[in-house]
């Protein structure tokens, strides 16, 4: 009797101070309370570059005249309507045609191969804590200034000065790719001279692509009026190109309107639904994932290996011969991710942790957009090695290729020669090998860093709903960005 009373009491006293209770609970328990909202000062030019850079930068973005071939721009593998990136695993670079998961080879130009690595989205890459970019982050602000750039890349003394920053020292690499963007030696001027490793100078690739630009009176116009110590046409250079390129990504992809963004301004929890509100309290709390992908991008910007399966090509990394044994092609099939850039074993399959900022529109997922699912890619977190044993290569649906050129070398001399259609099956085996290959599974499984995790299916969709509250809905369609014409007057970017 006496027991009972005494409950009664306390449940009473409990709640008359329910109000209190709840109040200083929701803010113990604010998972992101350390985080502030995104801001213009995150960002380069606080988040408010020069306009004219910006216009500049579009036109550029869109514009296939900085590609070898004239036929392929960034947009095509980063396009607004794709989220700004393009929707399939690995992209078909120059050469192919048409957008997204509608294009295709052209039957008239046989090409390179397909691209090794997934097309990131370029969401808030203007941010200033994006010192690294690409999957590897080969394209890094250096603080020790090794180059007069003071930027580590694979163009390491070559690279120009006066780089705004790491998004605009990036732009001025997929130019040079033969299958992303320069096309092949022996097509062009701008291929040639990558050919013969001239990058920058005056005889140079970049310098060849500046000359196109200085030809065409509007862009000329619109140099003038961006860049003060732009007169006439001869004063473009390509390093005002990227600069105005990297302008306009960091206005154009800034997507701070997600739920996620309105809580961290309001703090208000009813902004966030009830799943996603457990969801982000896992995600910043017991289920871990802010180890890596921590503050208010989800990135550490670090480099880790979670035996993300490969499919593709690879980067031609490894020592492996299997492929070479079966197939009578001498191509190596891994990519090592990090270790390319610094030699160290430890990191060996390492990759950037990415942003999942509006990673619900950014699949397929990990860096060779091997996940068609969302729900799929986080899974793979629980348990990764399982998850890399499980995986079947074919899942990645790769279109499949049917004119393909091939490097050939002959004593010295490089040449392109296109690969017998007899053999193009086993060419088109290097797509899954990686993954359908036992001793290289091993190695990707063994330099796993990420232990595994139970989390019940309830908490995968509480999980889920957080990653979809990080959806700027903005974002699903910024078609408002692509200019209806080009300074070159070469068709738009599909
Ligand atoms: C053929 C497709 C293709 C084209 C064209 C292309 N890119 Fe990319 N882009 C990629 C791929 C693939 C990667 C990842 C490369 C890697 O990690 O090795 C990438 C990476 C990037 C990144 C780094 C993203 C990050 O999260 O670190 C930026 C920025 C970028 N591209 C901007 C551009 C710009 C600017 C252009 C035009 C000058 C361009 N891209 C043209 C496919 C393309
Ligand atoms: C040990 C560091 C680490 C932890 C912990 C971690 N991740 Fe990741 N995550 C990564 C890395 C690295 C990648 C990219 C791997 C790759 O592409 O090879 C990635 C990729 C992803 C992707 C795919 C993104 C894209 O654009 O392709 C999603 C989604 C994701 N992680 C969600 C989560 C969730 C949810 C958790 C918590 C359950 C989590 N991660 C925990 C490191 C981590």
């Amino acid at each position: 009797m006496k027991t009972r009373k005494l409950l009664t009491l306390s449940a009473a006293a409990l709640l008359a101070a329910a109000p209190l209770t709840v109040l200083a609970t929701a803010a113990e328990a604010d998972p992101v309370a350390g985080l502030a909202p995104v801001a213009d000062s995150d960002f380069h030019d606080d988040g408010r570059p020069d306009q004219a850079k910006v216009r500049l930068g579009r036109f550029l973005f869109f514009d296939k005249v900085l590609s070898g071939n004239r036929n392929i721009a960034c947009a095509t593998c980063h396009h607004p309507t794709l989220a700004a990136a393009d929707g399939v695993s690995l992209s078909l670079g120059e050469g192919a045609r048409g957008l997204g998961t509608e294009r295709r080879e052209d039957p008239g130009t046989p090409l390179l191969g397909r691209v090794p690595r997934n097309a990131p989205a370029l969401h808030f890459l203007g941010a200033r804590e994006f010192i690294a970019l690409t999957h590897d982050g080969r394209v890094e602000v250096d603080p020790a200034r090794t180059w007069p750039s003071g930027f580590w890349t694979p163009a390491r003394e070559q690279l120009p000065e006066g780089l705004d920053n790491a998004l605009a020292a990036q732009a001025l690499f997929p130019v040079l790719s033969n299958i992303e963007m320069a096309g092949h030696k022996g097509e062009n001027a701008v291929a040639d001279a990558v050919a013969l490793n001239r990058l920058g100078g005056q005889d140079g690739a970049w310098a060849i692509l500046a000359r196109r630009l200085q030809k065409i009176p509007e862009y000329v116009d619109l140099f003038v009026e961006a860049f003060p110590e732009v007169d006439q046409s001869e004063d473009i250079t390509i390093v005002q190109a990227a600069n105005a390129i990297a302008a306009f990504q960091t206005t154009a992809f800034r997507p701070d309107d997600s739920p996620f963004d309105r809580y961290l301004r309001s703090r208000d929890p009813a902004v966030l639904s009830p799943a996603a509100r457990r969801g982000m309290a896992l995600f910043y709390g017991d289920a871990g994932c802010a180890a890596c992908h921590s503050g208010k991008f989800q990135t550490d910007h670090r480099f880790h290996a979670i035996a993300m399966p490969q499919i593709g090509p690879g980067k031609s990394d490894g020592w492996d011969r299997s492929y070479w044994r079966a197939t009578g092609y001498a191509a190596r099939v891994e990519d090592f991710g990090r270790y390319r850039v610094t030699f160290r074993p430890e990191d060996r399959y390492r990759f950037r942790t990415p942003s999942l900022r509006n990673v619900e529109l950014t699949g397929p997922w990990g860096h060779a957009g091997s996940y068609a699912s969302l729900e799929a890619v986080v899974r793979h977190h629980l348990d990764p090695v399982a998850a890399l044993e499980r995986y079947d290569a074919r899942e990645g649906a790769l279109p499949r290729l049917q004119r393909v050129i091939e490097p050939r070398a002959t004593g010295s001399r490089l040449s392109h020669e296109a690969v017998n259609p007899a053999r193009l099956a086993d060419y088109l085996r290097r797509d899954t090998w990686a993954q359908e290959t036992g001793a290289l599974r091993r190695e990707l499984a063994e330099a796993n860093e990420l232990p595994p995790r139970s989390l019940s299916d309830a908490q995968v969709e509480d999980l889920l709903a957080f990653l979809r509250a990080l959806t700027d809905p903005r974002s699903r369609d910024l078609s408002a960005l692509v200019p209806r014409r080009v300074p070159s007057g070469l068709p738009v970017a599909d």
